[in-house]
């Protein structure tokens, strides 16, 4: 098992290229299941979740090829030749869910063994079940799997009761080759959405309104293969934002796009950061910065990302006085405070709500990676922290940080990856 071993590093200087989007390609990724032939991504970022969800498409019968050195992948899927997704790599990846909606257009039939990824809150898969239901598909849940069957799929109004991310980019996908239109309310925003809603009109499918809380889809009989680039990832965006906060230092984003990243900027203005958008990307400057504590409400986008709050979470600890964090989105997302209050810092939680007394000093020790976001926390945690701070169960940070220790470390932080030993007994 691999751990990071961080240290203090003093301010973080310099720049850094956005990668692309994690949670943009994996439905990118998945959509071209819709579509016989070979479709190119670029801008495609190397990820362990980028991995697995290739493996994926070739256990379903794609031709994936992975070519990193120009981030490009290209995806053909001739014939479904295998419409269950295997359970070895579902349980790696909650986001494996997102091959339903496609499987289920293209073949009428989809058999999914129930979804794992990062241990945050109950991550139940209803509402992509009612959309497939509303278009037609009957949904027979057994032990430890589920399964939609439909003989075809019809155009449906439906309504989400919560703006699920992944059930509003699965019930687009089951629906972009129904017959007739749908409307779907209250879907999700994200720029994610829009993306995988671009990247199917591309392909001749009919989306209107992706970015919007209604879409509107009017079913095609068939998609054709495309090339597509991939948005910048905007939380890795932010999580360089902060790193630049939390080490008071001074970093310029390349390749970021701030309209997609705005409650950020908002909240890191609040508290005194300095954040200039430039034509070579975004500046972010917290040299000399008097910072103030802030507080923050996790919602669905155009909200402050949940995927954020753990990591700002670790920065208003370095700031005196008290700071509030709210999570709306997830239960059960505050396994990283226990980490934190390990490193030094003053927390006190109740249900969804955490009160932070910012400013007692950071101590390196042991600390676990509990999920991607909260590992990337600990490392920022780590650069301020007096001594040493080992990461461990770095893999959850693998799945979606690109290049993540060189490029911290071309900014001047003091992280390296080390194998654990184990001891025999
Ligand atoms: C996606 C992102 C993840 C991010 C999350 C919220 C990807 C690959 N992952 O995850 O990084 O943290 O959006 O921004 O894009 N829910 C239900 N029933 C469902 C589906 C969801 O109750 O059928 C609930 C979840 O338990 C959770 C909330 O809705 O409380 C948000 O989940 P959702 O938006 O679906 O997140 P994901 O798509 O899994």
């Amino acid at each position: 098992m691999a751990k990071f071993l961080v240290k203090n590093s003093g301010p973080l200087k310099g720049e850094v290229y956005i990668s692309g989007s994690k949670n943009a390609v994996l439905p990118i990724m998945a959509a071209t299941l819709l579509c016989e032939e070979k479709c190119e991504i670029t801008d495609a970022p190397r990820l362990r979740d980028v991995d697995v969800m290739c493996n994926m498409l070739r256990r379903i019968g794609a031709e994936v090829i992975e070519d990193y050195d120009g981030n490009r992948l290209y995806i053909g899927t001739k014939v479904i030749s295998d419409k269950e997704a295997p359970y070895a790599l579902v349980s790696k990846m909650r986001a494996s869910v997102l091959v339903m909606g496609p499987i289920l257009a293209r073949t009428g039939r989809v058999r999914m063994p129930l979804p794992g990824g990062c241990a945050i809150g109950a991550r139940p898969i209803d509402l992509h079940l009612k959309g497939f239901a509303a278009l037609g598909a009957r949904i027979e849940e057994g032990k430890g799997y589920v399964e939609a069957v439909a003989d075809k799929l019809q155009g449906c109004n439906l309504y989400l009761d919560f703006p699920s991310v992944g059930a509003t980019e699965n019930i687009i996908m089951a629906a972009v080759l129904a017959e007739g239109t749908s409307v779907i309310e209250n879907v999700a925003q994200e720029p994610e959405i829009v993306d995988l809603a671009n990247f199917l009109n591309k392909m001749g499918a009919k989306i209107k309104g992706a970015g919007t809380d209604t879409i509107k889809i009017e079913g095609v009989k068939k998609l054709n293969a495309v090339c597509h680039s991939v948005i910048p990832d905007r939380i890795e965006t932010g999580t360089f934002m902060v790193a630049a906060a939390i080490t008071r230092g001074n970093i310029l984003l390349r390749n970021a796009l701030p309209d997609h990243v705005k409650p950020i900027i908002a909240k890191l203005k609040e508290c005194g950061v300095e954040i200039y958008d430039t034509f070579d990307g975004l500046i972010v400057n917290a040299e000399n910065a008097k910072l103030v504590a802030t507080d923050i409400k996790t919602l669905p986008y155009p909200g402050f990302p949940t995927d954020m709050q753990s990591i700002f979470m670790a920065f208003l600890t370095t700031i005196d006085g008290e700071s509030n964090v709210h999570e709306t989105v997830f239960e059960n997302r505050f396994m990283h405070v226990a980490e934190l209050e390990r490193m030094g810092a003053d927390i006190v939680t109740e249900d969804r709500r955490a009160i932070i007394k910012g400013g007692k000093p950071l101590k390196g020790t042991s600390v676990f990676a509990t999920d991607l976001r909260a590992g990337a926390a600990m490392v920022l945690a780590g650069f301020v922290a007096e001594g040493e701070t080992e990461v461990s169960e770095i893999y959850h940070i693998e799945r979606g940080y690109e290049r993540f220790i060189d490029k911290l470390k071309a900014l001047g932080g003091s992280i390296e990856r080390v194998e654990e030993k184990v001891k025999e007994v």
